[in-house]
């Protein structure tokens, strides 16, 4: 593991706890306090066993003080430890809280190129993974690797100073080479760790997908298909997983043999030194305690080592989420919008989603405010990518955009977005009820304002006809309503957006001449004293427009109203004949 991954987690968890740092100061003072305790224990025993030795010819005394004494640290050593982990347990949940609020606030934050890039399904997967990570790191430091080494400090201090060196240093050498052996496997059995963990995200991102694509895959009959895909998957998940298995073992064998090793010797001295008088069968009892005390935690290194070592990977997953910056930022002196026209420019726009291949060639166009303006050409001229770079979902590689004057790239993206509504081509809605679905263009709506902007939408009848009306739950990406209800859904909420530019991608383009009418119909009355850039595949829908920008391969080729355009007798004029065939 590089050391930046260390010192990176490290300190975004830092970060992230400092809120708390007293509250953890408080919990760290009882973890000392419970270990006190602890390591009190055993040397209590050895008065209380020393006390019952006989001596020479004195009486047995029961030592009731000691006795008394051992119970009460008992108690106390427990009691401090459930202090200790009730005070960790609040500020761990907290910031597991707040770490996945950042982290879904970051995400949205960030662009469409990134988010296109990504799986949702492993994304979920990190996140899941980065916030669980978090609290067993914490969980981890604060039951296990913090205490063991307050431990280890005490009993190898109390061994030198009571007894002699050798102590001292067979137990601090044993513990050095368990952690040092464990340390060293588990570096190596760490690549088929973290190669089971790509291959079970990996799986489970390719179930997802296919159960997204459920209505595909059976219009191709391609469930033995898919079946054939995902074991192929999980067939490199089981090899990997049983790698793991294996060179677990080797790591739990080597740490065994470590500990007896140790213990062995520890006793051989002791039971020397009792032989030959130099110490008590108490001071031998207590040894071999402190012994059972160190090395019973010990032998959960090995699992502690390894879900440390996964947490930070994870982690580093995790808090790497928050270290991606969109490419789309606001400029440090964004302005914000107050008035808006809605005068839209382009300006030899070259653009390209990928070096290797540019889609938009040196673009000049011009949209007045409160025109409809209509944009046609073939598939993948570019028509949606106009739409996309006006809401600033990437930024032009060389040329400009402008919003009445001033360049896109000057507002604040708030306000640029706030000021314009999108309706795509396909309509995909939060699985919720019909007005929850609606009432997102504006979340403060009021029962009038929604009321009116579904009669507008064309949408009434379908709600008066739906047995539960807006209650109704639309299903998931809002399958159980028809493509042009979905679209009317869309334009629903685009007027309750109240923007000052609409854009409406191929909002027909996926629908009967019925539900076309109806929308064409309800786009009409939207777009009314606004600025309209409608994307249109059939002609007829935008012959009535302002102005029609005519494209291909990235390239404004015409424009001109529909009778200039006829007459024209070009591109435009032979799609127009091809569609009236
Ligand atoms: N996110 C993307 N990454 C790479 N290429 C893209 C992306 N989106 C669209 N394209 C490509 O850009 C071209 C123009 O796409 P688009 O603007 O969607 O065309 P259309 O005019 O049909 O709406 C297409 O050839 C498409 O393959
Ligand atoms: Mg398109």
């Amino acid at each position: 593991m590089a050391e930046s991954k260390f010192s990176f987690v490290f300190q975004s968890i830092r970060q992230l706890l400092w809120r708390w740092r007293y509250r953890l100061l408080v919990a760290t003072l009882f973890m000392v306090a419970a270990k006190l305790a602890s390591v009190a224990m055993p040397w209590a025993l050895k008065h209380i066993v020393d006390g019952l030795a006989p001596q020479g010819v004195d009486i047995l005394i029961v030592p009731v003080v000691f006795i008394l004494l051992y119970g009460g640290l008992r108690f106390a050593m427990t009691a401090f430890n459930e202090i200790r982990d009730t005070l960790f347990a609040r500020v761990t949940e907290q910031a597991m809280r707040q770490s996945s609020l950042q982290v879904f606030d970051h995400l949205h934050k960030l662009d469409l190129g990134f988010h296109l890039s990504r799986q949702t399904g492993a994304l979920a997967r990190d996140m899941d993974r980065g916030a669980s990570a978090l609290s067993s790191l914490v969980r981890f430091f604060t039951f296990s690797i913090a205490p063991t080494l307050i431990e280890l400090v005490l009993v190898v201090c109390i061994l030198i100073a009571a007894f002699d060196w050798r102590y001292g240093a067979v137990t601090g050498l044993g513990v050095l080479s368990y952690v040092l052996f464990t340390a060293i496997v588990t570096e190596w059995r760490t690549r088929y760790v973290r190669q089971a963990n790509q291959l079970d995200s990996d799986a489970s991102a390719r179930a997802v997908d296919s159960l997204i694509n459920y209505e595909t895959v059976k219009y191709f009959n391609a469930e033995q298909y898919e079946s054939t895909r995902l074991d192929a998957a999980l067939a490199s998940w089981e090899t990997a997983r049983l790698k793991t298995r294996s060179s677990l073992a080797i790591l739990n064998g080597g740490q065994a043999l470590i500990i007896s090793i140790a213990a062995t010797i520890m006793l051989w001295m002791a039971g020397h030194d009792v032989a030959s008088g130099r110490i008590t069968v108490g001071d031998l009892t207590m040894i071999n305690a402190y012994l059972l005390q160190l090395f019973i935690p010990l032998g959960f290194l090995g699992t502690v080592y390894r879900e440390i070592r996964r947490s930070f990977t994870d982690l580093d997953k995790y808090f790497g989420l928050l270290r991606i910056s969109g490419q789309i930022q606001d400029a440090d002196d964004a302005q914000t919008l107050t008035q808006v026209k809605g005068d839209i420019q382009f300006h030899n726009v070259d653009f390209a989603y990928h070096a290797d291949r540019q889609i938009l060639h040196k673009l000049n166009l011009t949209i007045q405010a409160g025109q409809r303006v209509a944009l046609v050409g073939g598939s993948g001229a570019g028509k949606s990518t106009i739409a996309r770079l006006l809401f600033r979902f990437y930024d032009v590689q060389s040329g400009s955009i402008t919003l009445d004057g001033t360049d896109i790239r000057a507002i604040k993206q708030e306000d640029l977005r706030q000021q314009i509504a999108v309706v795509p081509q396909d309509t995909v809605l939060f699985n919720d009820t019909l007005a929850a679905n609606i009432r997102y263009g504006s979340v403060n709506a009021t029962e009038d304002e929604m009321a009116q902007a579904i009669a507008m939408a064309n949408l009434a009848e379908l709600v008066e006809k739906l047995p539960e009306g807006l209650q109704t739950m639309v299903g998931e990406r809002g399958l159980k309503l028809s493509g042009g209800e979905k679209q009317r859904v869309a334009i629903a909420r685009a007027i309750l957006k109240r923007p000052r530019i609409l854009i409406f991608d191929e909002a027909t383009s996926a629908l009967d001449s019925h539900s076309e009418k109806l929308i064409v119909d309800a786009m009409h009355k939207v777009t009314e004293g606004r600025t309209a850039v409608i994307v249109a595949h059939r002609l007829s829908t935008i012959a009535d427009a302002d102005n029609i920008l005519v494209l291909d391969e990235g390239r404004l080729v015409e424009q001109g109203t529909h009778a200039q355009l006829l007459s024209k007798n070009g591109k435009y004029a032979q799609l127009w004949q091809l569609q009236s065939r």
